[in-house]
């Protein structure tokens, strides 16, 4: 699947997007501190939570369930 530009101040694409979360980042404050999304204009701020929201919803779903 072929990227798109999420964020084209900083050059964030939707699959950088999804690495970080699936690195284990989990707030979007820490996706900023390392990819520099959404630092510079802010026009593609709505785009990228909902892109980084899916992305970690994906991750957890894909997380096994601790037995209690
Ligand atoms: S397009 Fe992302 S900060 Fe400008």
């Amino acid at each position: 699947m072929r990227a798109m530009y999420i964020c084209m101040c900083n050059a964030v694409t939707d699959h950088d997007i999804r690495r970080e979360a699936a690195d284990g980042v989990h707030t979007f404050a820490e996706l900023q501190a390392r990819t520099g999304c959404s630092d510079c204009c802010g026009c593609c701020e709505q785009e990228a939570r909902a892109t980084f929201d899916q992305a970690v919803s994906q991750v957890r779903c894909q997380l096994p369930l601790a037995a209690a």
